[in-house]
């Protein structure tokens, strides 16, 4: 298993550039199901989510090449709907598949995805969407099997905005009969990402980015090329490294509009950032202030850089309170943050971080994708080495984390343990 190694207190300049968004790709992946044919997707990130899923479409019968992040993927023979276990509980976006392979094949077989690192994740909304659409749905032995003639446009009002269960839900309805209404939807861009793709592919989705979407069902679609938006999380997360260790920092092929929460709390806590339509400079010009934060559904504050607010706030002036809304128990990285000297006491979903002047490096191990990323921005800027073991979480969704850092200026390796 590889660690990472990291020689901290290094100062940051130049230009990284972002990647394609993780959440966005997966979801597209999963569409090019609801079409037989050759689909041609850029700006794919080279992640292991991405292969899992990969691992997953070819289970279905799908063929794929990927390579310098254009992924080609031919569905002509998909033709087995089922998701295993051993590949759903690796990667819950695999419960994706539900929605689209039920809407083309009529039947569908995926294992539920059960817990994950930090609690109970349910998927009782993506069950009662593809209800409401007229699925007979079944429990089997740790399986949802669904079945369907054709699915039914239908009305739907999710009690939360969940992202999960509003891509499900969209990806059935473009091919049921009738008109679709999904109220209280996702919002966020990789959620109207994958509508782009789906109406390139000849889809009638309207409200795209709104809390309403409208479906009107469509007989049949097909293959596109398409090309996927930048990472919100990973640009965030190398805003975060440039408040901490940087002097200036430009993110090239970022999307400033999808991150105006995190620019907005950057910058009372004493950054500097400016924008184009495209890229974000990050400036670091002063101390680090405390600043609360609470996660919200977009455009609120992504609960997807939590974790890393909350490394910054541990080298901060004061005091801050950080409130997780969406997920009330994602709070595995406090006890690693400890480990650097950081001072966090949690109540329930809430955690108080008083800054310190400095953090010193120590052996932490990785438990989710965030919560690594955290653990990689307190070893930047902690005294001495940090060991983070366990990195396939962060390989799960950061492409070529430690060769960006270290072409800003990091002192960062990957050793194997
Ligand atoms: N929820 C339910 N029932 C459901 C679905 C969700 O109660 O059927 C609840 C969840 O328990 C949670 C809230 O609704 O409290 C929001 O969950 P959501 O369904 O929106 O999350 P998700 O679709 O499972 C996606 C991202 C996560 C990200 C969340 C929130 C993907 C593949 N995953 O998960 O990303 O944290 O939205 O924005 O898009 C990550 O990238 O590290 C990651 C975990």
């Amino acid at each position: 298993m590889d660690k990472l190694v990291i020689n901290g207190q290094k100062i940051l300049n130049g230009i990284v550039e972002i990647s394609g968004a993780k959440n966005a790709v997966l979801p597209v992946m999963v569409a090019t199901l609801l079409a037989p044919g050759k689909y041609r997707i850029s700006r794919v990130p080279d992640l292991r989510d991405t292969h899992t899923m990969l691992r997953l479409l070819e289970m279905i019968g799908a063929t794929s090449s990927f390579e310098n992040n254009e992924l080609l993927i031919d569905t002509t023979k998909a033709s087995n709907p089922e998701a295993p276990y051993d590949l759903v509980k690796t990667m819950r976006a695999s419960f994706y598949v539900l929605g689209p392979l039920t809407a083309r094949f009529g039947y569908a077989k995926v294992s539920l995805p059960g817990g994950c690192a930090w609690g109970p994740r349910p998927v009782n909304f993506h069950i009662s969407a593809l209800e409401a659409m007229g699925a007979e749905i079944e429990l089997d032995e740790g399986y949802v099997i669904a079945t369907a003639d054709r699915l039914k446009g239908a009305k739907i009002t999710f009690d939360f905005p969940s992202v999960g269960a509003t891509g499900n839900a969209v990806m059935a309805a473009v091919l049921a009969d009738g008109e679709t209404v999904i109220q209280n939807a996702a919002c966020e861009p990789e959620i109207s990402c994958l509508c782009d793709f789906l109406n390139a592919m000849g889809a009638k989705i309207s409200g795209i980015g709104s809390e309403k979407l409208t479906i009107e069902g469509v007989d049949q679609l097909n293959p596109v090329n398409f090309e996927i938006i930048p990472d919100r999380i990973e640009a965030a997360t190398f805003l975060i490294a440039g408040a901490m260790v940087g002097d200036n920092i430009t993110l090239k092929g970022a999307n400033p509009d999808h991150l105006t929460a995190v620019i907005d709390k950057l910058q009372k806590s004493g950054q500097e950032i400016t924008t184009t339509e495209d890229s974000i400079t990050i400036t670091k010009v002063d101390q680090i202030k405390s600043i609360d934060m609470t996660t919200a559904v977009y455009p609120g504050f992504p609960t997807d850089v939590q974790a890393q607010w909350m490394a910054l706030m541990t080298v901060s002036d004061g005091t801050s309170i950080i409130t997780d809304t969406v997920y009330h128990d994602r709070f595995t990285h406090v006890s690693e943050l400890s480990r650097f000297g950081a001072w966090i006491t949690m109540k329930d979903n809430v955690a108080v971080v008083s800054g310190r002047k400095r953090l010193k490096g120590a052996p932490v191990m990785s438990t989710d994708i965030r919560a690594s990323a955290s653990l990689i921005l307190a070893g930047l800027a902690a005294q001495d080495r940090t060991d983070i073991s366990r990195i396939y979480h962060i390989d799960r969704g950061y492409e070529r984390i430690e060769e960006k850092l270290k072409g800003l200026g990091a002192d960062i390796r990957r050793e194997s343990e």
